[in-house]
């Protein structure tokens, strides 16, 4: 049944209770955070073995490369050959960056931004000439998607533009007819397998349209950051190869695959790659020259001790998987179990990936992260899966069940549920104009 059924008695009645409720969690003083998409200890603990597999007498690479040196500035072979395996990619189409696969993301789209890409003018150039029109370049952002995604295009300066996420990924009718007239809609966001936040695993079809995608713009760019490619959680989803998707238009190019161990290893002591087309790629490595002489080999070598195959990499993600389950389950059950009326938040289970998210009763999400943050628990950081942190709607919340010790995470979901339904009754009153 729906709250907005709901007799005016009846929601008077819940109200009191939620209040009654709230008031005993409150007095708990409470000081708990699931805010963040960290891996737990124990998905931490797994890599224990890697802080032992390298030594002063074990850090040459197969073809002799001493690890220690400087050089190999592309990445190690035999990391680029795991990744390579691993996701399906050409090894000559990958370049290995450093710990971080924001950061190559970062780097990546400032050398356009400063270079240009495939003979067309920077985009700086371009954005310095449209100002002069008073118009802005402009990227296209999933809703709900990344904050660091829109941190990012919003420090350039781009104009984002929101694109619904639907089940099959983003809206693509609207993606199309959007890009195909506008030679100033320069790239896209995406993060096609359990994307953060909404665990959405792109259709074949939104991969298809993507990959053949039209565009003014000839300098148009995917970032395809495939960050949760292997973070499967209850069903082993694979999502079609863009690169294999884009190939007979000629457009591997403007694909920019991004993937790191962040979430496999350790974060912040990963390794990460950067995959494109041919021609992507060679310019991209004309300009890694200016910026470094080799990446860690040590960190690449001693990720391919340990991860050492794509068939045991899948297999530790089992392990990772069996620790994230109980809490996916955790967090799914408590939703269910809390929910009064079906119109006061709607979720879904991700089949993989690290976050759940919740869409509150319109209106009413900043009220609820707000109020449960001043009462101990930070549940997630307003609006931040909006660009500009503007949810128009305000009602979605990114919840990241990975990371707190599970009975933290069980009082902060009931905590959450009760605060959910009480402001979103108290809404409804307000609206028929009964408190
Ligand atoms: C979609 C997505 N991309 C990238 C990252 C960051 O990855 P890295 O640690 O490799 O920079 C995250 C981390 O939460 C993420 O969710």
């Amino acid at each position: 049944m729906k709250a907005k059924d709901a007799s005016e008695e009846q929601l008077k009645k819940d109200l009191a209770e939620l209040e009654e409720l709230y008031g005993k969690y409150k007095a708990k003083h409470l000081h708990l955070n699931i805010s963040r998409g960290l891996p737990c200890k124990e998905q931490l603990d797994l890599n224990a073995e890697m802080f032992h597999i390298l030594d002063e007498k074990n850090c040459v690479a197969e073809d002799g490369t001493d690890c220690r040196q400087y050089g190999v500035i592309y990445g190690l072979p035999e990391c680029i050959k795991l990744f390579s395996d691993l996701l399906h990619i050409p090894e000559e189409r990958i370049i290995l960056g450093g710990e971080s696969s924001l950061n190559l993301m970062y780097d990546q789209m400032l050398r356009i931004y400063n270079w240009g890409m495939l003979g067309e003018k920077s985009w700086s150039r371009q954005a310095f000439e449209l100002s002069a029109e008073g118009k802005k370049l402009k990227w296209l952002c999933p809703v709900p998607g990344y904050d660091c995604h829109f941190n990012l295009t919003e420090a350039l300066d781009f104009e984002m533009i929101n694109i619904p996420m639907l089940e099959t990924g983003p809206d693509m009718d609207m993606i199309e007819s959007l890009v195909k007239d506008d030679p100033t809609i320069k790239g896209i966001w995406c993060v096609p397998q359990y994307s953060n936040p909404t665990g959405t695993v792109y259709s074949d079809e939104t991969v298809e349209r993507l990959a053949k995608l039209d565009t003014a713009a000839k300098d148009f760019v995917i970032f395809w950051d495939n960050a949760y490619a292997v973070h499967h959680i209850y069903k082993e989803n694979v999502i079609k190869d863009i690169f294999k998707a884009a190939a007979p238009y000629g457009k591997e190019d403007r694909i920019l695959y991004f993937f790191s161990t962040a979430k496999i290893t350790f974060p912040g002591s990963g390794v990460c790659m950067m995959a494109s087309g041919d021609e992507m790629i060679r310019e991209t490595k004309q300009l890694l020259k200016l910026q470094i002489f080799s990446h860690d080999k040590l960190n690449q070598l001693r990720h391919v001790k340990y991860l050492k195959s794509p068939e045991n990499i899948i297999s530790h993600m089992k392990k990772v998987a069996e620790i994230l389950r109980p809490r996916f389950d955790m967090v799914d059950n408590i939703l269910r179990e809390g929910l009064r009326y079906s119109d006061l938040y709607t979720w879904v289970k991700p089949d993989g990936g690290y976050f759940i998210t919740v869409d509150t009763y319109k209106g009413t999400a900043e009220e609820i992260v707000t109020m449960l943050e001043q009462d101990g628990v930070k549940v997630a950081i307003v609006a931040s899966t909006y660009p500009y942190f503007h949810d128009p709607d305000d009602t979605n919340i990114r919840l990241a069940p990975t990371y707190p010790p599970i009975e933290e995470l069980r009082t902060a979901m009931e905590f959450f549920c009760i605060a959910a339904n009480l402001v979103g009754i108290r809404h409804i009153l307000q609206e028929r104009g009964a408190l």
